[in-house]
């Protein structure tokens, strides 16, 4: 993976083979921003060529300028940044700074890469490096005869002063960056090779080489029954690979400090169990573990960077296959909790799961919990591919998600838990059924797992539920800064609201 660096010296004198420069403006009126002044004969060329290759100023449209006067770079990637010039207002507009910078280093290609684009503080700094990065993003794992894995160094130019450190913010991104790439390698592994036991060696070997202190505890399949978790049980009960429930946990040295429980939805592979999916549902089912995913990625983030909150993430890891021993509709499971389920569909899977992993994290007294999956196609439908639903117990914590999403420049909007659509879980021969009717798919999903954000005197845990079935998974073409295939989308999110907490 692409490492990233803070340029030194000026940009002029950098001799690599591609330095991304800005554009703003519109219509004719467009320029070229760079993060310091550029040199006169610089300025000079690309206003002369701007016109003439009809540059625009969209945000992370590209367009190449070889052999530029002034600079010893090879050529110059120019990348729109919008109409206005933001950061002359004095505040960076984070959101097409990333897109743009992931932009630009696509375009560029291979070979050495440099940015100098105009940022007025940290903010700006971080999503132009944390873009660069996500733009190098590339899966090649699977490949016979990849090409050279991607071991660039992007150096990044700053005009903030010393105060400012940029350094640290450099380097803050690249542990953001590298975290987040791993839950996108997590999501883009083939689901014969990814699966509960391999998804569980690769965190416990990710915890042992990372600088940050991390511990992992397993329950096994045994421990699962042993410990009562029948609704991961059941849904792992029709594959051949056992599941697991993998804890990893981050504490800061002040023992003051709020503990926050992550539970991640880990289905290696989503076949819809007995109720089958067809073919066409499935083929994207390998990145049903993105949610596991993206929590195993923040707390790792979260030890490296050393944010002043305790995190446990508990993976909730299974394979829903429809095998000779797999889960029936009609089923009555017995949860962590002791609550008694109905199973009416085999491929609602995810709640089942998760409602375990909250059940087990409730009982550590959290502050608070937030799960992250790929829960229902309801919210791709309500919200599109892009943009994440958020919902929960708790109005302020639900408002606090959002924003920590819009600081992350991660597309999210609440939804609504309806207590009027509780009705459509009733069950007649258990405590609960875990599925309604159609209608408001997301949201009786998100009223089952409500249930179980409660501590043992049955009060509510302040509870968060990201529903990311839309923007965990890129099946398109790359845009901005997100690739093809796992996004890694809530890392950025969950980061940054682990930080607004110390
Ligand atoms: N993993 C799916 C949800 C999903 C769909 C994620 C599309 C990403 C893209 C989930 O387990 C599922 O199958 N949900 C069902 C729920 C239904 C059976 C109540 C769905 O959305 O159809
Ligand atoms: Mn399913
Ligand atoms: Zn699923």
């Amino acid at each position: 993976m692409a490492s990233l660096i803070l340029g030194s010296r000026s940009p002029s004198a950098w001799s690599g083979r591609s330095l991304v420069v800005g554009v703003t403006g519109a219509g004719e009126q467009v320029s070229a921003r760079a993060a310091s002044a550029l040199p006169k004969a610089t300025t000079k060329h690309l206003d002369a060529v701007l016109p003439s290759l009809d540059v625009s100023a969209k945000v992370a449209t590209t367009t190449i300028v070889p052999a530029v006067p002034g600079l010893k770079a090879s050529k110059v990637v120019l990348v729109g940044l919008g109409q206005d010039d933001a950061a002359e207002e004095g505040q960076s507009n984070t959101d097409s700074l990333r897109r743009a910078a992931g932009a630009a280093v696509r375009a560029a290609g291979t070979g050495s890469v440099a940015l100098s684009l105009p940022h007025s503080d940290a903010a700006g700094l971080a999503a132009i490096a944390e873009g660069a990065a996500s733009g190098a993003y590339a899966f090649t794992e699977h490949k016979s005869s990849p090409e050279e894995t991607d071991d660039r160094e992007i150096t990044v130019f700053s005009g903030l002063d010393r105060k400012a450190s940029p350094k640290d913010v450099i380097e803050r991104a690249a542990t953001v960056a590298r975290n987040v790439a791993w839950a996108r390698d997590l999501v883009n592994t083939a689901p014969n090779l990814l699966y509960p036991q391999s998804f569980t060696e690769q965190v416990q070997q990710v915890a042992k080489d990372s600088p940050g202190k991390l511990t992992v505890k397993v329950l096994d399949e045994k421990a699962l029954a042993e410990g009562g978790f029948g609704g991961i049980i059941g849904v792992g009960q029709g594959s051949t690979r056992p599941p697991r429930i993998v804890s990893l946990s981050y504490k800061p040295r002040s023992r003051k400090a709020p503990h926050v429980a992550l539970v991640g939805k880990g289905i290696t592979f989503d076949t819809g169990g007995v109720c089958i999916k067809p073919a066409s549902g499935m083929v994207t089912m390998k990145s049903d573990m993105a949610g596991a995913a993206s929590v195993a990625a923040t707390v790792v983030a979260a030890a490296e960077l050393g944010l002043p909150v305790a995190v446990t993430g508990y993976l909730c890891l299974a394979e829903n296959m429809p095998g000779g021993n797999a889960q029936r509709p009609g089923d009555v499971v017995t949860m962590r909790n002791g609550t008694t389920v109905e199973i009416i569909d085999t491929d609602a899977e995810g709640r089942m799961v998760l409602a375990d992993g909250m059940a087990l994290a409730a009982e550590s007294g959290p502050d608070e919990i937030l799960d992250v999956a790929t829960l229902t196609g309801a919210c791709v439908v309500a919200l599109g591919p892009k943009i994440f639903g958020v919902m929960g117990n708790d109005d302020e914590l639900r408002t606090a998600i959002t924003a920590s999403a819009d600081r992350a420049d991660e597309a999210s909007w609440p939804l609504p838990l309806p207590t009027d659509l509780r009705s459509g879980l009733d069950s007649a021969v258990a405590d609960i059924a875990h599925k309604g009717d159609r209608w408001g798919g997301a949201l009786t999903a998100g009223l089952f797992l409500q249930e179980f954000a409660t501590d043992a005197k049955g009060e509510n845990i302040p509870w968060a539920h990201l529903d990311i079935a839309g923007p965990s998974f890129n099946e398109g073409s790359p845009w901005g800064h997100v690739p093809k295939g796992g996004t890694g989308v809530a890392v950025g999110t969950l980061v940054e609201h682990l930080a607004s907490l110390g």
